[in-house]
């Protein structure tokens, strides 16, 4: 059992979290229940603050792509994080949700006219371009506009790093950013030195997700390190910031071995340092955009079990009243969770079973191969590390409504999103005319 922030066994064997009992949240609000705890996500947001401020000059960006919601993007403002959105709509809840523009980067491969419209209006911090077609775009937006935008240029920097494996080919094909092996990324640079109404910042990129070497960020910084000295030696300028992207990965299976924010902090800040000192030019101001390691730990989904099969010698399913419609990512990328019943948290597990989700597909399987204790229906499946890329990515497949979101803490439990209803499911559907019966 992997217990994160304030998640403990209660007296009465259940599973609590932010001081509330899960049985308690499910007789309450209903399941599937998406569940944060808010103190877990507030350490995060702190720990990433802190690690890397206390190596220098840095902003942690928040990647709201993670878990987007009004409270939730309060919370990160609370705690001092910057935010990265990365469309029309992110951006839209960050507003609504009082966030400050000047902290807002904005990302995307193919931003539309409207939303760099939008972010250009409300005077995002930063537009993060990605391509050619975009920073002409936007200089033009700009110059109509008689506004200078600053902006970071997303450099795809030859690196790709997984889970478990680390790729260094020359990795260019990729749907985004300008490429740095094949001389795109200096042709990005000197284009957007001379775009009107353009200030060029920093460079950004990304290498991926749910990364745990920290061999890949350090060899990541060092080549955007290399480029941003020659930038400064062939073209004489000098960036302000260099944003070093997400993918801090978290424990979600056995085997999964997270690394302390200070450890990141101190390859990231040590690597871009070192290169700066060693040329002679100012140390940038490093930023990152941890969106699963922020929220990821800090969430649990609550689901009922119902029906059961067993296929003889072969296994048992367990079916839960979720799936993949409010989870995709075992489906999409076999990611693996764990779980534990919630109503039985302190009863040795007994037995083998496989955890079905209600959909119409063979493959919505959440969990292949857990030891739970004997089930029964109506008992509490909880699984851990549902905080990120559940609720963003959910779906409402099969015609389910989506599930209620609850920040727990201290005891206190508030409902964040609503409950879809059926009637939420068909509000956009339209009948034309010619379908009336009565015509
Ligand atoms: C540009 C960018 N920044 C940040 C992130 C956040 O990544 P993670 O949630 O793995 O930290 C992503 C995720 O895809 C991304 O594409």
């Amino acid at each position: 059992m992997h217990l994160t922030g304030t998640m403990q066994i209660n007296g009465a064997g259940h599973l609590e979290i932010g001081g509330v009992d899960v049985v308690e949240l499910a007789n309450s609000y209903g399941t599937p229940l998406w569940v944060i705890d808010e103190q877990g996500f507030r350490r995060n947001c702190r720990d990433f603050r802190e690690a890397f401020a206390r190596k220098g000059n840095s902003l942690v960006l928040y990647a709201s792509k993670a878990l987007t919601s009004l409270a939730i993007i309060r919370i990160v403002a609370e705690e001092g994080l910057g935010l990265d959105v990365v469309s029309g709509g992110e951006l839209y809840t960050a507003l609504q949700a009082g966030f400050p523009a000047q902290h807002i980067y904005f990302h995307g491969n193919n931003k539309s006219v409207d939303e760099i419209t939008r972010a250009v209006d409300n005077s995002v911090g930063r537009i993060v371009v990605d391509n050619f077609y975009e920073l002409s775009l936007l200089s033009d937006l700009c110059r109509a506009k008689n506004y200078t935008q600053d902006i970071l240029l997303r450099i795809t920097p030859g690196i790709e790093a997984h889970t478990h494996e680390f790729i260094q080919t020359g990795q260019i094909d990729s749907k985004f950013g300008f490429t740095l092996p094949d001389g795109q990324a200096l042709e990005g640079v000197k284009k957007a030195l001379n775009s009107p109404n353009i200030n060029l910042a920093g460079l950004h990129c990304h290498i991926g997700s749910q990364i745990f070497e920290m061999e890949s960020f350090r060899q990541a910084a060092a080549l955007m390190m290399d480029f941003v000295i020659e930038i400064h030696n062939k073209l004489g300028h000098q960036f302000d910031e260099i944003d070093m992207g997400g993918g801090f990965g978290i424990y979600y299976s056995a085997g999964d071995e997270p690394t302390y924010a200070d450890d990141w902090a101190d390859a990231v800040m040590s690597t871009v340092a070192k290169k700066a000192r060693q040329a002679n030019i100012n140390i940038p101001r490093v930023i990152v955009e941890p969106g699963r390691a922020i929220v990821g730990p800090a969430g649990v989904t609550i689901y009922s079990i119902g029906s059961w099969k067993e296929v003889a010698n072969v296994r048992k399913y367990l079916a839960v009243d979720g799936g993949m419609a409010d989870n995709i990512r075992p489906a999409l990328y076999d990611a693996t969770y764990t779980a534990i019943l919630g109503n039985k948290a302190n009863i040795p597990p007994q037995e083998l079973v496989s955890i079905a989700g209600k959909c119409c597909e063979s493959g919505d399987m959440l969990i292949w191969d857990i030891n739970l204790p004997a089930a029964e229906a109506g008992d509490l499946l909880v699984v851990f590390a549902t905080g990120a890329y559940n609720y963003t990515m959910s779906s409402n497949y099969n015609r389910l409504p989506r599930p209620a979101m609850i920040l727990v803490n201290d005891g206190n439990s508030d409902l964040i999103i609503k409950r879809e209803t059926y009637a939420d499911l068909i509000s956009h559907d339209l009948i034309p005319a010619r379908l009336n019966p009565s015509r």
